[in-house]
């Protein structure tokens, strides 16, 4: 039978029956992470009593060790924790820093050319880490449970070993090229004759567990000073990086207001700046407001129409406002009202795609008074973690500190080489994004929770670059407007529109027939690969809770109990 989505269907209802995709379904607590073995040692956590903060810092920590092209601790992230008492949700900002010593220059040579790959494949693309300090807060602010307990399962998986899934060694033949340069990434992802473990075969990692125990001894310092911040210093010495052991000393996560808008009457809440997810999230969603979006029907050419008409606008904007707040003024208020919405759409044709050449970043002051993985939770008492952490590009720089075992990020790329010059998403900056010293790079990742009668509803979040905004903002779509259950919502074809390249991009599975129609309309349309990795869970009124974990990446799991 035809799937149950389209117009006429309550929102986000849990159908089972019928449907192509079905999600996992529990009523105590529900992890969906992108690896297996983090989304089980996490539900073992909620299982023995700890809460969603507890069992998401243990996902974490366990990520770094299973999943080393995007878990870490060598880079950062954010963490939403939205209480189930309907109390404010709070963000956990621990975005990696430029170091003291950085520059707005710093990735341009004498006559001001970007160099290229200098901001991803060298010592000075590593920002000051946040993963270890930011996770340690969380717990603190709201977990149950000891640092040490929250460390426990990785560092046992990284001294015992695993057993290596096919995407493991996938991973490893694919970056190759790029990891193998570095002499203590080769020896501590490859085997001893430089081949990659094969599926099925135990992967262990000595040095990382011992960086790990070092944490678990030590607290936060354990890895901002001492051994693990020595081995960080020296390892810049030698190869021209900035990061020094006062940098890794001086290093603090932020505890920042969500970004919080409505759709059709539910609350979203989503990162803020430093991320420039949860800022265009709403804004997106407030012009899709004004849209028959259900009527409109799913990946139908109108549906694809306006919402990339609606991503072009707010990723012109991104290119011009977006940046640190610790840094510069961003005018959130105007780019997330209603009222700047409504003036976008008036600019909206619904039936011809204006050029992204026509478009530029619009003017919200009047309305302003003033390889990354994504993991949900939700705990027996209804309170919910989204988080999104990153070492930026799949296995970060490819760098690997030697002798502490784990792959540094190249989140500098994150910033603004140049204005006007392209990260390696195709993503334009300025001013507000520059590099500065101890400024955090602009982010789109977008960990986020919608709220239903100011109850934990739907917890979202996914890895892909630019394309988070786009990924995550489907998921809720779908859900809200097409009443799809949260796997099917998950699964289904997405598309990409970030203003510059003015291209729609879509995955597959897209009709052709849509496709010429909406080429018909002006936009050129290209195909490409899978897009983001949204582990979502759904939690009913009456508790029962649905995981939906993304099937672009096998080893995406959801596990309830
Ligand atoms: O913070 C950001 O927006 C990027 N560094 C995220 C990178 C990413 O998602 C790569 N993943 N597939």
């Amino acid at each position: 039978m035809m799937l149950l989505i389209g117009s006429g269907q309550a929102a986000g209802q849990a159908i089972l029956e019928g449907e192509r995709f079905h999600p996992v379904t529990a009523s105590q607590g529900m992890v969906a992470t992108s690896h297996t073995l983090a989304t089980e040692v996490a539900l073992e956590v909620l299982k023995k009593g700890g809460n969603a903060v507890d069992a998401a810092v243990t996902a974490g920590f366990a990520l770094a060790v299973t999943q080393p092209r995007s878990g870490n601790i060598g880079g950062g992230g954010f963490m939403l924790v939205s209480p189930g008492d309907g109390s404010a949700p709070e963000a956990i900002d621990y975005r990696e820093k430029a170091p003291a010593a950085a520059t707005e220059t710093m990735f341009q040579d004498d006559a001001g050319n970007v160099v290229p790959n200098r901001s991803r494949f060298t010592h000075l693309a590593a920002g000051v880490p946040g993963t270890v300090a930011g996770l340690a807060l969380a717990l603190e602010r709201h977990g149950t449970i000891s640092l040490q307990q929250a460390l426990a399962p990785a560092i046992k998986l990284a001294r015992e070993g695993f057993i290596v899934p096919r995407r493991f060694t996938e991973g490893l033949e694919e970056a190759r090229g790029r990891l193998e340069r570095w002499p203590a990434t080769l020896s501590t992802f490859y085997k001893p004759d430089g081949s990659a473990w094969q599926p099925g075969e135990r992967f262990r990692q000595p040095e990382l567990a011992a960086t790990l125990q070092r944490i678990s001894d030590q607290g936060v310092k354990g890895f901002y000073e001492g051994e693990t911040a020595r081995l960080i210093a020296a390892e810049m010495e030698r190869h021209g990086g900035l990061i020094t052991l006062e940098d890794l000393k001086n290093y603090e996560p932020e505890v920042r207001q969500p970004v919080h808008g409505t759709y059709r009457g539910y609350d979203i809440y989503s990162m803020s700046p430093p991320s420039s997810g949860g800022t265009h999230i709403v804004q997106i969603l407030n012009i899709l407001e004004g849209y028959p979006m259900a009527e409109f029907g799913h990946n139908s050419a109108d549906g694809i129409h306006h919402m990339a008409e609606a991503m072009k606008l707010a990723y012109a904007d991104r290119s011009k406002y977006l940046g640190d707040t610790d840094y510069v003024e961003v005018p959130l208020l105007g780019l997330t009202s209603k009222a700047y919405a409504e003036s976008l759409r008036k600019g909206i044709d619904p039936q011809r795609a204006t050029p992204a050449s026509e478009i530029g970043p619009g003017d919200p002051t009047p309305w302003e008074s003033p390889e990354t993985t994504h993991f949900s939770v939700v705990d027996k008492w209804g309170n919910a973690v989204s988080n999104t952490y990153t070492i930026n590009f799949s296995y970060g720089s490819g760098i690997t500190v030697q002798g502490a075992g784990f792959l540094l990020n190249n989140e500098m790329d994150d910033f603004s080489a140049k204005p006007g010059v392209p990260n390696a998403y195709g993503l334009i900056g300025g001013e507000a994004n520059k590099v500065e010293p101890g400024k955090r790079m602009l982010s789109s990742m977008s960990p986020t929770i919608v709220r239903k009668n100011g109850q934990n509803w739907l917890v979202t979040g996914s890895p892909g670059g630019s394309r988070i905004i786009t990924t995550t903002l489907q998921v809720i779509l779908n859900v809200i407007d097409h009443g799809m259950n949260i796997q099917t919502a998950v699964s289904v074809p997405r598309i990409h529109h970030q203003w510059l390249p003015d291209e729609i991009r879509i995955e597959q599975g897209i009709s052709p027939d849509t496709v010429r129609i909406l080429e018909e309309r002006g936009h050129t349309v290209v195909g490409g690969s899978a897009m983001g990795a949204i582990q979502s869970i759904l939690r009913e009124e009456d508790g029962t809770l649905h995981g939906g974990a993304d099937p672009r990446r096998s080893t995406s799991s959801a596990m309830g109990y």
